[in-house]
């Protein structure tokens, strides 16, 4: 499909950095690009598919509220299993047209001229210019805009205008709201169930409203949705012909109006879409109806939703100069990471799923993907992580009857959590290349609790917030490092603690070659993260005990001899040590099989599922030196080689910092990146060693679900954890940005290729600028603010910055 000159968007849009534009014609990559073009609010979300198009090989209509999820029970492989899915809603975006006793617009029927569609980031529109053309060469144009209001969490709206460009007559249009819904996204999960609703309930109100109820199976959570359909012509509202649809699962309007050849007509359908999730409403139902009753029309709904994007976008401007087209994709990071979480997540019990809203991919499962995703929203909408947090601590019941049925005290999350904080790792996972299910031993990633750990750390390192970390923080921390200690096994005969039979992040590791499934020992990951976990527990405890007296505690002192306890493993845990004096990713690894990846890679094309095609191959991954993600080298993406320096001397191993571009070098000519986290973790690591290489795998990060590199799985949604570790490359990683001992650090090093980077931080709630550029790096305080001067480090020197004050140090200075 070429350029058309009577589409609008043909003639105003040229490249630009914040917008999405596709205008070619390819089914194979259309449901990718409805996850690329999702909107949403944080609250809910809807892919981009077409308003005529239901489930087929190429479209997958979705709609995804935060947090809802729903269990079913299936028969696989003779096996009864169960599990917990986020649920796709029912469709609000139907609506189509026909000259009067034609046919439907429907793919099938019509030829379509020309379509394009463009995403604009900055106010979250969607916009979709389509031409079509029936079997009797009559061509009429649709115009359609759509939201998700970012304004009004609850609202969504569809505009289409419709011009019949050489021929006139009587059109019909309908307008549905479609329960015929299942789970259908993602293709392995082909063999599980997927009817997670039944429709209980539809209506009209004889005028513009229809509604549908929908409850799902077993987690009974209600659905409600409300549209209401109005029309425009010539500008002037009118009453149109209506009548009621009603099918099984799915309730309409169909309106009838005559047109002239080259009038418009304009069909304004909003949507209001509640949960009984949902606060402060009484019933679904009752709240939809009154919402949809107030909402404005369609420009005035998106005056206020841009309104919305505005502010949001002044909070996360990151302004780069790279010259090479860094900027869409960066935009097109924040945007969905804003779509999935947003300040309306806020105020919702939910955590953070790893394929966003986008999609089904992982179930909407929410795994420790995280520890990604929080430094970027730390220094942005702390209430946001403090919210995300909280989601973990009123799941600590199931996370403390998870570690006591190990036989351990304290609390362990879940590998992968969904509504009530259960395990919800499947057993046994698809194999596609070997056409048959594996067992899947991923629960064993207890690391999952590390990462929390870090995060209430980190969150108080830049907020300050001790009424968090009092009332919850510290109570994750001390439940955290209860688990880790009792983990730990001691062995006197070196005065050594070892923690054995878990995986750490690399996934091709589930056990030694000869005993697989039944975890590795002494992941040095694992056991380091350990040490750091049970020293900030420490910190904690003596922090809390600093400002509260006795009374305050609510039971969750430590006893002396639990704090020694902890003091005395988070200085004897094990690390090994390969011949070479590097770090060993865990006891053994050394001594497993080399292979030549390179050859592999010529047979397999990428490395990317060596994994599956390995067990495909009656071979296992356990068995070599492979790693899907970054593992080891997660350590530096978590900590600077100074810190990390000082957790292994802390432990008692001599530890010299120079071997440390020889750990990188060796670690990642045996890593595959099998997960999209992974080239997040290496861009971070090589931008103290390799800013080069590290910024052409921050590139590839940034275009991975643009150009869907992730092997086709961006049609099952986004990549939640990279788009944000990617951004945070660009916040933290090249400037060097941290918080620790009460203090915000600075050490810019930007690769060549990206002249400048200038972004807002709000550290301890103070609003700063930060601005590097090949000469200087510029921090300026916002005026506004009473927050104690911050004290930051730059290169060794300690600066106050107080409200207004700016400082500026030379790049080589
Ligand atoms: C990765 C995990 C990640 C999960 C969800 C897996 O492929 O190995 O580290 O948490 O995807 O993003």
């Amino acid at each position: 499909m070429g350029a058309d000159p009577g589409c609008e968007l043909c003639v105003s849009s040229g490249p630009d950095e914040w917008v999405l534009s596709y205008s070619d014609a390819d089914p194979a990559s259309e449901r990718t690009r409805e996850t690329l073009l999702t909107v949403g609010n944080g609250y809910f979300a809807t892919r981009g598919a077409a308003p005529e198009a239901t489930a087929d090989e190429s479209h997958y209509p979705g709609t995804y509220a935060a947090g809802l999820y729903n269990r079913l029970t299936s028969q696989v492989d003779g096996q009864t299993r169960e599990d917990e899915s986020i649920v796709n809603l029912p469709n609000w975006l139907p609506l189509t047209f026909r000259s009067l006793g034609g046919e439907w617009l429907v793919p099938e029927a019509f030829e379509r001229v020309h379509e394009h569609l463009v995403l604009d980031m900055r106010r979250g529109l969607l916009t979709r210019e389509l031409l079509v053309a029936d079997r009797n060469g009559r061509r009429t144009r649709l115009r359609q805009r759509r939201l998700v209001s970012m304004a009004a969490p609850h609202l969504g709206a569809l505009e289409t205008r419709i011009v019949l460009e050489n021929w006139s007559g009587r059109i019909e249009i309908r307008s549905a709201l479609d329960g015929r819904v299942s789970n259908g996204n993602v293709s392995s999960f082909g063999a599980l169930a997927a009817q997670h609703l039944t429709v209980t309930e539809t209506g009209c109100d004889g005028r513009d409203l229809v509604w549908l109820v929908a409850e799902t199976s077993s987690s009974k959570q209600r659905v409600a949705e409300v549209a209401r359909t109005l029309v425009y012509q010539g500008g002037h509202e009118v009453r149109a012909d209506r009548r009621t649809v009603s099918e099984a699962g799915l309730i309409g309007q169909e309106l009838e109006i005559d047109v002239g050849q080259g009038e418009d007509v304009v069909i304004d359908k909003a949507v209001a879409l509640f949960t009984s999730r949902d606060r402060a409403i009484a019933e679904p139902l009752v709240a939809a109806r009154e919402e949809i009753t107030d909402a404005s029309k369609f420009e005035d709904l998106l005056l206020a939703h841009s309104a919305a994007w505005d502010r949001l976008w002044q909070r996360f401007h990151v302004g780069l100069d790279d010259g090479d087209g860094s900027r869409l994709p960066v935009h097109v990071h924040v945007f969905h990471l804003l779509q999935a979480l947003s300040p309306h997540t806020a105020d919702l019990d939910a955590g953070v799923p790893a394929p966003g809203l986008h999609g089904e991919s992982y179930r909407g499962h929410i795994f420790w993907d995280e520890l990604f995703v929080f430094p970027f929203l730390n220094f942005r909408l702390p209430e946001l992580t403090r919210a995300l947090l909280r989601y973990r601590h009123r799941r600590l019941p199931q996370a403390r009857r998870r570690a006591a049925a190990l036989g351990m005290k304290g609390a362990l999350f879940p590998w992968e959590s969904g509504s009530d904080g259960r395990e919800e790792t499947p057993r046994a996972s698809w194999n596609p290349h070997a056409g048959r299910w594996r067992q899947d031993y991923s629960s064993r990633q207890y690391h999952v609790n590390l990462a929390v750990a870090y995060n209430v750390w980190h969150y108080w390192q830049t907020t300050a917030d001790f009424g968090f970390l009092a009332a919850y923080g510290a109570e994750l921390l001390f439940e955290t490092g209860r688990f880790a200690a009792s983990l730990a096994t001691y062995d006197p005969n070196d005065d050594r603690y070892d923690i054995r039979g878990v995986m750490g992040p690399d996934e091709f590791h589930d056990g030694y070659p000869d005993r697989p499934g039944q975890g590795i020992d002494n992941s040095a990951y694992v056991n380091i993260m350990t040490a750091w976990t049970l020293a900030r527990a420490r910190d904690a405890h003596e922090l809390i005990g600093k400002h509260h007296g006795d009374e305050m505690w609510q039971g969750l002192r430590l006893s002396d001899a639990e704090l020694q306890k902890w003091d005395h493993i988070s200085r004897r845990l094990r690390v090994c040590f390969l011949p070479n004096g590097l770090i060993e990713q865990f006891e053994g690894y050394g001594r497993l099989a080399e292979r030549d990846w390179d050859e592999f890679k010529r047979q397999h094309g990428d490395l990317k599922t060596l994994g599956l095609v390995l067990e495909a191959e009656n071979d296992s991954p356990n068995r070599y030196q492979a790693s899907k993600q970054a593992d080891v080298l997660m350590l530096l993406y978590l900590f600077t080689a100074e810190e990390l320096t000082a957790l292994v001397r802390q432990l008692n191993y001599p530890f010299d910092p120079a071997i440390i571009p020889q750990m990188i070098d060796y670690y990642m000519r045996r890593t595959s990146h099998g997960s999209s986290l992974s080239r997040v973790a290496h861009a971070w690591v090589l931008s103290r060693t390799d800013r080069s290489r590290s910024w052409e795998m921050l590139r590839a990060a940034l275009n991975s679900d643009i150009a869907d590199r992730e092997g086709g799985s961006t049609s099952e949604g986004i990549h939640l954890g990279a788009m944000a570790g990617s951004l945070d490359i660009l916040q933290r990683g090249y400037t060097g940005l941290d918080t620790r001992e009460d203090m915000l650090w600075l050490n810019p090093m930007l690769p060549d290729e990206l002249r400048s980077l200038d972004l807002d931080i709000r550290y301890r709630g103070q609003w700063i600028n930060l601005r590097v550029d090949p000469t200087k790096l510029t921090l300026h305080a916002h005026p506004g603010g009473a927050a104690p001067p911050s004290k930051v480090t730059i290169r060794e020197r300690v600066y106050d910055l107080a409200p207004g004050a700016t400082i500026e140090v030379p790049r080589n200075g």
